[in-house]
């Protein structure tokens, strides 16, 4: 929506400043809108008064400095609702420990609106990932405080980290939820110049969009990950295989890559409130069952790999080459390194890492002793195991590393790397489900 002068009129808050916030308020500036962000952590709004960019997120840097005329940073609600007409709600989600996903932060966010905003006129929309329902509690909550004249809507974000910039202003698809259709058409408006499909649906259809579509593709995932394991019974190829099912337009070949498992902020998180969600509706929802049950147990196959090679790990170096759950990320939120380093410490193993991003603030890698290399990583090392596909670790001088290794044992947990090649330059190699082969696939 602009007036005549071309000036976009809504004007944007945010409420929490984190990767989703963060990319989502720098966007809408990039789109013309003035957008004020309010995060509750100091530190972060203070970084991002200084002009610095508190995650690893590519591009998101550029955009924010090119629109920073546009762009507000603060820790005070009261300054960020004077400041906005529509208001995203972008806090934290995380599991509890029944699975369920907390909307402590959200709550609070309700809360805090009835202490300083009770005149507010504002829209709220939701870009947290929250259960099926919460918007119809949230609403209930507003009325009960009065603030019937507060308007929400339900607007579930699907960008990949890594990749978020892109994700956000060539999106495939914007879910608009509401419950009044003005308020609807208001929050479809800042969207029209991104030229993307926009579905608009009721709240409840919305929140569900998000949570169905991640836990497809973890499904997605841990298929692939299941046939690649059978592959490696069988003595077939997870990649041909993946690469021939995926030309089928019916299935197409995106997240058939088999590894070790999904982790992340989102995935885990989000297929187990599915799971909770309709469990707490009375449905046991069993596919989701197996698909959380193969994924952690596929994090742990990488165990059984490197003791087929060397025997007992106790007193074995373990390098470990990527930290975070994926590349072109600072996050390490259910990364699987988390699990492939606790366990090979509880083997007896010794553990060294590199990771191009992650570094050794991370707290939660106790006992991991972090190298400034891939070849420093693996020096002495009995193994190492690729976790995060960075293309730097991919693209190593991987002869320099075969001589830098005690023994050559080399297990390639993302499929990224070429057997045959691997093999000939003496590395013992094995991916997840991957046979060295000489008949090429035909791309
Ligand atoms: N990270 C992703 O790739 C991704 C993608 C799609 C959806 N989501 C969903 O988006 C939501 C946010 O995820 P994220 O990864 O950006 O989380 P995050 O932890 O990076 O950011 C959340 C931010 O909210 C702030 N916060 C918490 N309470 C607040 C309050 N009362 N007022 C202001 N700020 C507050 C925190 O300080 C933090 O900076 C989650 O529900 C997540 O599931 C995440």
């Amino acid at each position: 929506m602009g007036d005549q002068n071309g000036a976009m009129t809504e004007r944007i808050g945010v409420i929490g400043a984190g990767y989703v916030g963060l990319v989502t308020g720098v966007c809408l500036a990039s789109q013309g809108f003035q957008v004020t962000l309010r995060d509750i952590d100091a530190t972060k709004v203070a970084a991002l008064n200084d002009g610095q960019v508190p995650i690893y997120e590519p591009g998101l840097a550029e955009v924010m400095a090119e629109h920073s005329s546009r762009l507000t940073y603060t820790l005070s609600l009261e300054r960020m609702l004077e400041r906005s007409d529509i208001v995203f709600i972008a806090v934290d989600t995380p599991p509890t420990y029944s699975g369920d996903a907390d909307l402590s932060r959200v709550m609070g966010v309700v809360e805090e609106l009835q202490r300083v905003g009770a005149d507010s006129r504002h829209i709220l929309v939701m870009k947290s990932t929250v259960p099926v329902g919460t918007g119809e509690r949230v609403r209930a909550e507003l009325d009960a405080r009065g603030l019937e004249q507060v308007g929400y809507c339900s607007n579930p974000e699907f960008l990949k980290e890594g990749a978020a910039i892109a994700d956000f202003l060539h999106p495939d698809r914007v879910v608009i939820g509401s419950f009044d259709e003005a308020d609807g058409d208001r929050v479809a408006s800042l969207y029209a110049g991104l030229g993307a499909p926009i579905i608009r649906t009721t709240v409840p259809s919305a929140e569900m969009v998000k949570y169905a579509s991640n836990a497809f593709l973890a499904t997605k995932i841990s298929f692939i990950n299941e046939i690649a394991n059978v592959c490696e019974e069988v003595g077939a190829d997870v990649d041909v295989v993946a690469h021939g099912m995926g030309l089928d337009s019916r299935i197409g070949r995106s997240f058939l890559r088999a590894g070790i498992g999904y982790g992340g902020s989102c995935f885990p998180k989000d297929v187990s409130a599915l799971k909770q969600l309709a469990g707490n509706s009375g449905y046991h929802f069993q596919l989701l069952t197996s698909v959380i049950e193969v994924n952690e147990l596929q994090k742990r196959r990488v165990i059984g790999k490197l003791k087929k090679h060397l025997g007992s790990l106790e007193g074995k170096r373990v390098a470990l080459l990527g930290l975070a759950f994926k590349p072109e990320t600072d996050d390490m939120r259910e990364a699987s390194s988390l699990v492939l380093a606790a366990r090979l410490i509880a083997e007896g193993a010794a553990v060294t890492a590199y990771d191009p991003i992650v570094n050794g603030t991370f707290d939660r890698l106790v006992g991991v002793e972090l190298r400034g290399s891939v070849e420093d990583a693996v020096e002495d090392a009995d193994a190492a195991v690729l976790v995060t596909e960075w293309k730097a670790i991919v693209e190593s001088d991987w002869p320099a590393v075969h001589d830098r290794m005690r023994t050559p044992v080399l297990i390639d947990g993302r499929n990224a790397l070429d057997p045959l090649q691997m093999t000939a330059l003496g590395f013992v190699f094995e991916g997840i489900g991957r046979i060295p082969q000489h008949i090429g696939v035909t791309r």
